[in-house]
């Protein structure tokens, strides 16, 4: 184990199941906040909304311990929280945007995700979050029902896991000592530019509209015709994606 930073607890494992499971297994032991790790390969990589995650060798697979103070529902910022810090760490490279809620994309196509796991503690406060970050940089999968993109080699997962850790320690920084509104705003700045046509696949069906921005609570404002919709939860397809299934 190397220090990178002065918060982190570094950690690399050749392969293992999921860095996820891993910070997970150790946030329920008691581990302090600040663990974080990275492999070359997992074997039972997880992807939001219960999928797998395709982990091959040369993309990353980024995942960390964290234990902020506040209410079970800002879970999600930290997954804003986290594309920021992503966007940033990347920012030598044209064309990456953040989609919402966790999606980081390459020209429109996905490049990668963020998963949130978190806990609560018994007065419904977050007991841990973990950050979980795979990031296409050697190949873009196929057969997701979207459309892929990867970095072609350009960058290692061991150079730019330090960076994307170094910028969420200093957005978690801002958090403790001002909020979420400056990272809010962030976000904005690395989005898809307002008005982008999407569509959003909740429980009760598929809503159209363009993007409008997010709410302070992190939710998706989509503009539906008369009237602008939030969202707090829900997948996200762009006319490029493949339809998507009913
Ligand atoms: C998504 O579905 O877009 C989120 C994917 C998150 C994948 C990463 S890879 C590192 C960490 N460990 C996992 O098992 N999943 C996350």
């Amino acid at each position: 184990m190397t220090a990178k930073a002065a918060f982190w607890r570094f950690a690399t494992y050749d392969q293992i199941g999921s860095t996820s499971d891993l910070c997970r297994t150790l946030a329920e032991a008691g581990e302090p906040e600040g663990f974080a790790v990275l492999a070359r390969q997992q074997t039972k990589g997880r992807g939001s909304r219960g999928r797998s995650w395709d982990s091959q060798r040369g993309n990353l697979f980024l995942s960390l311990l964290l234990r902020p103070i506040g209410p079970a529902r800002e879970a999600g910022l930290w997954a804003l929280l986290a594309g920021v810090a992503i966007a940033e760490a990347l920012e030598g490279f044209d064309g990456i945007q953040l989609k919402w809620p966790n999606d980081i994309l390459l020209n429109g196509a996905k490049l990668g995700g963020v998963l949130i796991d978190a806990a609560t503690n018994d007065s419904g406060g977050l007991a841990w979050v973990v950050i979980g970050i795979g990031l296409n940089l050697a190949h873009a999968p196929e057969g997701l029902g979207r459309a892929t993109a990867s970095l072609e080699g350009r960058i290692t997962p061991d150079t730019l896991a330090p960076l994307i850790l170094e910028r969420i320690s200093h957005w978690r920084r801002v958090r403790i000592l001002e909020g979420f509104a400056d990272m809010r705003a962030a976000w904005l700045q690395h989005a898809l530019p307002k008005g982008t046509m999407m569509q959003i696949r909740i429980r009760r069906g598929v809503v159209s509209g363009t993007f409008e921005g997010i709410g302070e609570d992190g939710r998706l404002l989509l503009h539906t015709g008369e009237r602008v919709q939030g969202f707090s939860t829900g997948e996200i397809w762009l006319p490029q994606d493949p339809e998507p299934s009913a």
